[in-house]
């Protein structure tokens, strides 16, 4: 939630400072773009800042009619609105009463309401009705009494309680920008002559790949030439140092009408890249990140999946492909109930948490619930120099690239596949698989890039239906198996894009509730289980589908390319190409991603900023 940005670069005092921040701002607008808002720190008229509610398009228009002067500093905001409205004022920045400070803030301040008290017995008033107000004018008094913007900031740091990432500029201070992180992420971006800080690397990675993390309750100064690092006592911090292995040009749309397009097109990369370097000489699974003592994962003898959103059900996915490898119980749990439900957590337990950004609040908190009670954490993970990472105890990324749409696919894919890895690996360990068979399976999965390219290029007939339905009130989606998440993904999917009642279920749980919906043209997708697979689970599923069309329900089918049984009861079928039971999620849920993306284009919709959502929640 809210994308912040900073730059410092004195030997580029001209339009590079807004060029930087508004470029920045462009690449986090997927964090929150309910208004965006800079401040820059110009050579001879001090602070200027321009505001505005809406997307970032706005600002722009703004920043043409009333153009900014030149200036050596910047930073930038863009909201996702937790205290006040979506509205001009109560945009980001905030400047201090006395005018010597501009202040952004991703996070909230939990205590606002007594400094605001506090500021209000002082004569100062607000004029917005957010949060970050208060800091903005504790900061300038603070300011006001050290003459030093990071020792102001360290020292009201320390007074705000609840989430909060912080830049500040300061009118006379032309070559600094100052920040903190507690609880919200901040990256520094390492370039020549200049610096950056932002949300993550996406903020930079078009002009520096070098970059620092920044731990929990930590001050950072950048000027040109130098970064510096404090912590909340005052003392010195060495941050580590890390290489983005992002292309920039990924961060881009390159020729495609929508980033979610582009990302979906992504995806077979993002499964080859996360496969790529992962074995030795011999075969064998070589997972190097996975810093775990091979002892402790011997004798795990549980893991917990938890997420949020699409990472939960890829979560759920992996679920059935680890139990079937390595015979070990995995629960999937919403991350968001994990800590509340007091969970049977100790230390045999292998916690593995999945995120896309690393910043979701909900999984960072289960993260350190879990290692409170003793669990080994392992995480997946998208965006290199993120939280969660940093406080698992390993971590197994994902070579998705840049994710930019908000609503998730190819970092979907990528997770999916980091989890079989992360199965495979233990299965490997455990010796619950015969080496061969491991490298039959890691075999499969290195065809899964070229299928999903199948799937991809032949959309034709998928988009084609999304089109037509553009006037849908209400789809249901129906799986079973490892169908059931792909199910429940993409209904996800059309919720998200295309705000269309939407509901996944298990195929087998239909007559126990969902088939009351069905009635006449009632739209239906239906995952069908691949016929080589177990039991009877192939044929339960077609009669499910002769359940709901003999109530009128118009039928969409995704099955396995050669499947005929599906033709008699199928008003549309979608072949995917053959693959094998435990994978086959990789390539049913691609025309679902298509088809919510094609529909909700079809209805005129932003499908890479849908509505009310963010694609970092960093609040709870
Ligand atoms: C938000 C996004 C989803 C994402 C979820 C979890 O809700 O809109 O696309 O799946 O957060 O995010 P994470 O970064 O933890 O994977």
């Amino acid at each position: 939630m809210c994308g912040i940005v900073g730059y410092v670069g004195s030997q580029h005092a001209n339009g590079r400072p807004l060029d930087v921040v508004m470029g920045g701002l462009a690449r986090l607008e997927y964090r929150g773009y309910d208004s965006a808002g800079v401040a820059l720190v110009t050579q001879d008229a001090g602070l200027a800042t321009a505001k505005k509610a809406g997307k970032l398009v706005n600002l722009e228009g703004l920043l043409e009619e009333r153009p900014l002067p030149p200036a050596t500093a910047g930073i930038g905001h863009t909201r996702w609105a937790t205290h006040g409205a979506p509205n001009d004022v109560n945009a980001h920045p905030h400047v201090s009463a006395d005018g010597s400070v501009a202040v952004i803030h991703n996070g909230i301040v939990e205590n606002f309401a007594s400094l605001r008290a506090e500021l209000a017995a002082d004569g100062i008033t607000m004029t917005s009705e957010t949060d970050t107000e208060v800091v903005a004018h504790l900061l300038g008094a603070a300011y006001a009494a050290t003459g030093d913007l990071a020792e102001a900031m360290r020292l009201i740091a320390r007074r705000l309680h609840g989430t909060f990432t912080l830049l500040a500029v300061a009118r006379d201070t032309p070559d600094l920008v100052v920040g903190t992180r507690h609880d919200s992420p901040l990256v520094v971006g390492l370039g020549e002559g200049e610096n950056f800080l932002g949300s993550d690397v996406a903020a930079f990675i078009a002009h520096t790949r070098e970059a620092m993390e920044l731990g929990q309750d930590q001050v950072v100064s950048i000027t040109p030439d130098a970064v510096t690092v404090v912590d909340f006592e005052g003392a010195t911090v060495e941050p580590r140092r890390f290489t983005v292995d992002w292309d920039a040009a990924a961060a881009e749309k390159g020729g495609f009408a929508s980033f979610m397009d582009k990302e979906i097109h992504d995806q077979p990369h993002a499964i080859a890249d996360t496969l790529l370097g992962r074995t030795d000489d011999a075969g064998r699974l070589v997972l190097d990140e996975v810093r775990v003592d091979e002892a402790v994962l011997r004798q795990i003898d549980k893991i917990i999946v938890i997420a949020c959103g699409t990472a939960a059900y890829a979560g759920q996915v992996a679920k059935y492909a680890i139990e079937h490898w390595c015979r070990i119980p995995v629960e999937v749990e919403l991350a968001h109930e994990f800590r509340y439900r007091d969970p049977v957590v100790n230390a045999k337990t292998l916690v593995v948490a999945v995120s896309q950004s690393g910043e979701t609040m909900d999984t960072l908190m289960a993260v350190r619930h879990a290692r409170e009670q003793g669990a080994t954490v392992l995480a997946i993970v998208n965006t290199h120099g993120s939280t969660i990472p940093r406080e698992s105890d390993a971590v197994l990324y994902t070579h998705a690239g840049p994710e930019v749409a908000v609503a998730s696919t190819k970092a979907f894919l990528a997770q999916i596949t980091a989890a079989y890895l992360l199965g495979l690996y233990l299965a490997q360990l455990r010796g619950t698989k015969f080496p061969d068979e491991i490298a039959e399976i890691l075999q499969d999965l290195r065809e899964i890039p070229d299928k999903v390219q199948t799937v991809i290029d032949a959309s034709g007939h998928v988009r084609e239906v999304a089109r037509s339905m553009a006037d849908a009130t209400s789809v249901l989606f129906l799986g079973r198996h490892v169908g059931y998440p792909v199910a429940m993904e993409g209904a996800l999917k059309l919720k998200e894009l295309a705000y269309i009642h939407a509901e996944g279920f298990a195929a087998g749980e239909l007559k126990h509730g969902p088939i009351a919906l069905i009635e006449d043209g009632q739209p239906v997708f239906i995952v069908v289980p691949s016929p080589r697979g177990r039991d009877s689970l192939h044929s339960k599923v077609i009669s499910n589908i002769q359940e709901i069309r003999a109530r009128g329900a118009r039928t969409l089918v995704i099955a396995e390319e050669g499947d005929t049984d599906v033709l008699p009861f199928a008003d549309e079928v979608f072949y995917v190409p053959r693959t094998p039971v435990l994978l086959a999620p990789l390539v049913s849920v691609v025309p679902l991603q298509i088809f919510a993306c094609e529909l909700a284009t079809a209805k005129g919709l932003d499908v890479d900023q849908p509505r009310n959502l963010a694609k970092s929640v960093t609040v709870e």
